[in-house]
């Protein structure tokens, strides 16, 4: 089976990285990570990479501070290296940084971000502290295909996962999280697969509803 070359952006914790590593080892995501590329040093997602051999490259964002556009500039970087590594989809695995334009239009529909909430609701930073303030009954997680509004792009897939009383940030992150890990790997083997038709901010999963 032919295999879809991903690079994964970034910033944190890597346990979605991680998660996407596992399923494609289990043989569930006909996959391969090309390059990890992350905006901060020694942080455990990139520390999990280089320990599973996986190739990482760190773009330092004070490289590009002198530039006239500095956000651009970086991207256009980024761009570079994933053209580097032949990466087809890009995933923004807990990575923090607003991408531009420049990224978003070389890879329209081929680019997809995990966020802690079900979109439109709770998007930007602290999503699960959102939802505990606003009080919702229901949170849960959203992979989206993404373009130039922060969290707005196309819903791919979504998980709903219970709010309950006396929930910390924590707790809900933590039970949300656990979800993230099985939807974003999905989410990849669907597009590995061919399966996903963007029409305007639809997403159509050939082969499942009417
Ligand atoms: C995840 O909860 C992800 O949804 C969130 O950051 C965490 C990263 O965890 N992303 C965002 O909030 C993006 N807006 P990880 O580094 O362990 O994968």
């Amino acid at each position: 089976m032919r295999v879809t070359q991903l690079g994964v952006l970034v910033s944190g914790r890597g346990s979605n990285l991680r998660a996407i590593a596992e399923g494609i080892e289990a043989g569930t995501v006909p996959a391969r990570i090309a390059v990890v590329v992350g905006n901060k040093h020694n942080v455990p997602a990139m520390e999990y990479a280089g320990r599973h051999g996986l190739k990482t490259v760190f773009l330092d964002p004070k490289s590009v501070t002198s530039s006239t556009d500095p956000r651009r500039a970086y991207d256009r970087k980024l761009l570079r290296v994933l053209n580097e590594h032949r990466v087809e989809l890009v995933i923004l695995a807990g990575y923090m940084r607003i991408v531009s334009s420049a990224l978003i239009e070389a890879y329209a529909s081929r680019m997809m971000n995990i966020h802690p909430s079900l979109l439109p609701s709770f998007p930007g930073l602290d999503a699960q502290q959102q939802a505990l303030d606003h009080g919702a009954k229901i949170s849960g997680c959203t992979v989206h295909f993404v373009t130039e509004g922060v969290d707005e792009g196309p819903i791919i897939l979504q998980q709903a996962v219970p709010v309950h009383e006396g929930d910390t940030a924590e707790t809900l992150s933590e039970r949300i999280l656990n979800e993230e890990h099985q939807l974003l790997p999905q989410a990849i083997r669907l597009f590995a697969e061919g399966r996903l038709r963007v029409t305007g901010r639809t997403v159509r999963i050939d082969g499942e509803g009417a």
